[in-house]
């Protein structure tokens, strides 16, 4: 499932999140280890990495539509990443399926990855995430604040940064429920209970169907 999250973080955490990223010292970020990969990285256990993260951590408990979205059971620390100069993209690769939190040396196995875009569309040219899909490829630009989650099983790249600079803040999530099919069904399943909800108020047939919900996630999830 693709989910598209609007404004995790508002216009104010925007701002005081770039105020902390953009005067950060990325010169020990260059990445050369991993083929492809043409980018910086803020340090993971910086202060401006561990500063900026909080405050997207902060939107992520906020937001109803990712906690829905992903069942998280582990959140790996949000990392910030900046495209521009000469390291601007990011080949065609799937992400590691275990992913190593070297400051604490834990794991976490990868279900779905997240992109919370830092920069407005107008701040640069090219840059966009394409996932590869088996009808043909997405590609993704979305505003400041706003996130997008994708299977971390799929394809992806990111296309040479032509102009400006791209910041993104890059996690994945180790779900409740590790497959795909079954979080999107549960989703489904809840944000049509709450529309109903919300247009009728609650009634026998919706606590039935929020029964369903519960015992579905009580068959499915590995809490
Ligand atoms: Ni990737």
């Amino acid at each position: 499932m693709m989910l598209r999250v609007p404004e995790v973080l508002s216009a104010q955490a925007i701002a005081r999140v770039r105020s902390i990223i953009d005067t950060a010292d990325w010169s020990a970020g260059v990445n050369t280890l991993t083929p492809g990969r043409n980018n910086r990285q803020l340090p993971e256990d910086g202060k401006a990495a561990r500063a900026a993260r909080a405050l997207v951590l902060d939107g992520l408990s906020q937001s109803a539509m990712f906690v829905t979205g992903t069942l998280p059971r582990n959140i790996f620390p949000p990392l910030f990443n900046r495209y521009d100069g000469a390291a601007n993209d990011y080949g065609k690769h799937v992400d590691s399926a275990v992913r190593t939190w070297a400051p604490a040396g834990t794991h976490l196995r990868s279900d779905i990855a997240a992109t919370l875009f830092l920069s407005d569309p107008r701040e640069y040219e090219g840059g966009e995430l394409v996932i590869e899909e088996a009808y043909g490829a997405q590609t993704i630009k979305l505003r400041a604040g706003e996130l997008i989650l994708y299977p971390a099983s799929k394809v992806h790249s990111i296309l040479p940064v032509t102009r400006g600079s791209r910041l993104a803040a890059v996690f994945w999530v180790e779900s409740m429920v590790r497959d795909d099919e079954q979080r999107r069904l549960l989703y489904e399943l809840d944000m049509s209970i709450l529309a109903l909800r919300g247009r009728h108020g609650d009634n026998a047939e919706l606590q039935r169907l929020t029964g369903c919900y519960n015992n579905l996630l009580r068959l499915w999830a590995t809490p």
